[in-house]
Order: structure tokens, then C-alpha cells, then sequence
């Protein structure tokens, strides 16, 4: 239908995992003029930033901006502390897990690979017993994805800490909030972690660009003997200068004007508040695709992601087809597949700036693509997610008024 006409009406309906859509306030102050990135006003807008980001991961040490994309912050994760040769443990929860490891190969580490089915997240007990085994002490870090965009699984990285502190292992760990940050609970400070990797186009609901690294004291520990070549990337640069509000080079001042209001925002709304919301939005949409008869990548519900459902096609159904008949029939994009998964599925994703009456639309043209496409699904999904957030909102109603 929409094949013959040049322009798509309505809003596009942004369901990748990221980037994800940015609310108009936040694109109002990134359209503002241009500040002297020497100048005073400067100066007040970073500390904003480098401020407000320690609120974002609980955290009262430094978290360093790059401009650079989250790849960019995997890559400063690394060579900041490790020198060559150092062996990482990493765990494979999907694509991004994979390509983690293979960056550490390109870099000169050596990665011990703990791989899975891309259908769970990370397990503590697999962790703990490899470190067991390292009685030499040759890991120097563990690296898990807080979520795993890939597939739509969430590893437990409070557990995963007292795992390595069971094992009374010296590594330092480094985990991936990329698709979790300002989107479920993340606690950088108490739950131990020396590196935390973000970016800013997710939960944070900035465009893409920007990345981030929240250090501990034993992580800038190791950055004073760690030998892997660093220049853009150097810690030391980056802290030296934020400490007056500036950076060692021109930084992307109008993405720090949104980030300041990014970070009013999830305040604003609660932490808390966004993260109960991320897990009702995920809730509905399993909800959905389970009443649709499909099933979803994750295959444990304990490790469901909140940020992102991946969605396994049945047999004889192309993923990418579905997302290309969708995208033209009913102006929605999902995120694409990967690894043993590609064409197999798709994935919804339920972060950032979205609320219910999203993801019912979401939902709701995911229905009729389906249809369209001739999967053979039952009704009602979108109905089991209206269902669902209509009793979670009683609920809350039915608490508040007691
Ligand atoms: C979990 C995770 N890690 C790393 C990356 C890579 O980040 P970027 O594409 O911003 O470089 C992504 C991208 O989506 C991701 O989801």
C-alpha cells in the first residue's frame, strides 16, 4: 500500500534497541547556539554533566565523557588498565559479547571466552568456577554485559560480584550498561565494579555519540602500570581537565546541552519510577507475544530483559522480511538479528522515552505485521498488554490511595 506513496504519514514508531527516540525537550536544548568550550558557561554545563552522570550510576568517583560511541568507551575500558598480553575473561551472552571479545584479540589481550546458547545472561557460578581454576591470578578482568541487546537477557551483576568475591580473585571486572543504564537499577559503587561502560543513546534518550566510563579507585589503580598504547582514549587527560569543567579537546557541547536536561529528566520522573515503568513495558510486551503463541530469545525469566524483547520467528518465517514488511506497512522499525539467530527473529525495543501508549501502538502494529505476513499467531496480544497495564496501574492506584 504504502509502497506507491513518498511520504510515510504519522510518526515513525522507533522500536530498535537503541538509538532511541529523544523527547523534544532534549532536542530543543541541543538546538541551542554555540558556547565557547574554554568559557565559563561551559565550564557550569560540564559539571552539570560529570555530576548528574555519578547520580545516573550511583557513584561518587569520576565518570569520564568520551565523544565517541559506546565502542569507543569498550575500547577505553581496556586500555586504560591492561597491558598486552593480559588475559580478560568474557562472557558471550550474544553478539555484543562477541564482538567485546573480538576487540580484546584486535587490542592484544588474550580473551578467555565463557560462551552460551545467546539464550540466558551470565552465570556466577560458571564465573566463579573459572576463576577458581585461575590459581596464578593471569585474568586480569571479567567483563559482562549488564544486558545483552543482542538477544534480550539481563545478567545479575550484584551476584556476579560476590561470584568473583567468593572465588578471592584480584581481577577487575568491567561491565556493559549500554542497553541498561537509566533504564533498570544499576549500582556502579555498591555492587563493585571498577569499569562501567555506557552510551548516551538509550536510556539516556540522547542520539548516538556519546560514551561514558565510571571508575573505581582499584580501576584507576591499574591505569598507573597498565602498558596498552592510549592517547584520545587516556583517563588521566580526561580527569586532569574535568576537574576545572573542561575537557583535553573540543567536546560535543550541544550533545552536553541535551545530557544536562537527559539527567533533569530521569530525576524528575524518579529512578525508581523509570525503572518500575522499563520493567511494566517489558512485562506487557512478553505478555503479548505470548499470547500471540511466539517465544521469546530469552529463554529464562529470570534473566528477561527490561529494555528489550527478542522475538523468535516460527519456522518458514523470515525475521529481516518481517521487519522490512513492517517498516512499509505500518512505518515500524525493530532491531535486526544476529549469530545463530540471523533472520530467525526480531526485537522489540521498550526503552528510553517511550510510555503504555507506545508500546500499545508498537504492539499493536507488530499484530497486524504478523498477520500481514501470515505467521500464524493467535489474537489478543496487544489486548494482554493493555490487560496487564490496565491491573498494573490499578495496582499502583489502588497502593496510593491506601
Ligand atoms: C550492549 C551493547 N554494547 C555495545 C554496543 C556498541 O555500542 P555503539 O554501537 O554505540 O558503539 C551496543 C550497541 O548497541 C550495545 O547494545
Amino acid at each position: 500500500m504504502s509502497k506507491n506513496s513518498a511520504r510515510m504519514p504519522g510518526r515513525h514508531f522507533l522500536h530498535i534497541p537503541g538509538p532511541t527516540p529523544v523527547p523534544d525537550r532534549i532536542l530543543r536544548a541541543i538546538d541551542t547556539p554555540l558556547i565557547d568550550h574554554r568559557g565559563p558557561e561551559f565550564a557550569k554545563l560540564a559539571r552539570r554533566c560529570l555530576d548528574g552522570l555519578k547520580t545516573i550510576f550511583k557513584t561518587t568517583n569520576p565518570v569520564i565523557i568520551y565523544t565517541a560511541t559506546g565502542t569507543g568507551a569498550w575500547e577505553a575500558a581496556f586500555v586504560n588498565t591492561l597491558s598486552p598480553g593480559d588475559k580478560v575473561l568474557i562472557v558471550e551472552t550474544g553478539q555484543f559479547g562477541l564482538q567485546w571479545a573480538n576487540m580484546a584479540r584486535r587490542l592484544g589481550l588474550e580473551p578467555d571466552v565463557i560462551k552460551t546458547d545467546w539464550r540466558t545472561g551470565a552465570d556466577p557460578a560458571v564465573i566463579e568456577a573459572k576463576l577458581k581454576e585461575d590459581k596464578a591470578h593471569a585474568i586480569k578482568a571479567v567483563c559482562v554485559l549488564h544486558n545483552e541487546t543482542a538477544t534480550g537477557c539481563l545478567s545479575p551483576i550484584a551476584e556476579i560480584r560476590k561470584a568473583i568475591d567468593r572465588a578471592s580473585h584480584p581481577a577487575l571486572f568491567f561491565v556493559d550498561t549500554i542497553s541498561s543504564l537509566a533504564s533498570t537499577d544499576f549500582r556502579h559503587d555498591e555492587w563493585g565494579v571498577d569499569v562501567t561502560v555506557g552510551g548516551s543513546q538509550k536510556g539516556l534518550m540522547l542520539p548516538p555519540g556519546m560514551s561514558f566510563n565510571a571508575v573505581s579507585d582499584k580501576a584507576l589503580a591499574a591505569a598507573k602500570t597498565s602498558k596498552l598504547p592510549k592517547s584520545f582514549f587516556s583517563w588521566d587527560d580526561m580527569l586532569n581537565m574535568n576537574k576545572q569543567g573542561f575537557f583535553p579537546y573540543t567536546p560535543a557541547t550541544n550533545m552536553l546541552q541535551g545530557m544536562a536536561v537527559a539527567i533533569d529528566m530521569l530525576h524528575e520522573e524518579g529512578l525508581d519510577n523509570v525503572f518500575a515503568r522499563h520493567h511494566r513495558l517489558a512485562e506487557g510486551t512478553r505478555r503479548a507475544v505470548k499470547t500471540w503463541g511466539l517465544e521469546t530469545i530469552c529463554r529464562d525469566p529470570k534473566y528477561y530483559s527490561p529494555t528489550v524483547t527478542a522475538v523468535l520467528m516460527p519456522e518458514g518465517h523470515d525475521g529481516d522480511a518481517f521487519r522490512a514488511l513492517a517498516l512499509e506497512h505500518f512505518n515500524i522499525s525493530y532491531g535486526a538479528s544476529f549469530g545463530p539467530f540471523a533472520g530467525k527473529m526480531f526485537r522489540i525495543g521498550h526503552l528510553g522515552d517511550c510510555n503504555e501508549a507506545t508500546m500499545i501502538g508498537a504492539l499493536g502494529a507488530t499484530e497486524m505485521a504478523l498477520r500481514l505476513a501470515g505467521v500464524p499467531i493467535r489474537s489478543g496480544g496487544t489486548q494482554a498488554a493493555m490487560d496487564y497495564f490496565v491491573s498494573a496501574h490499578s495496582a499502583g492506584a489502588n497502593a496510593a490511595a491506601e
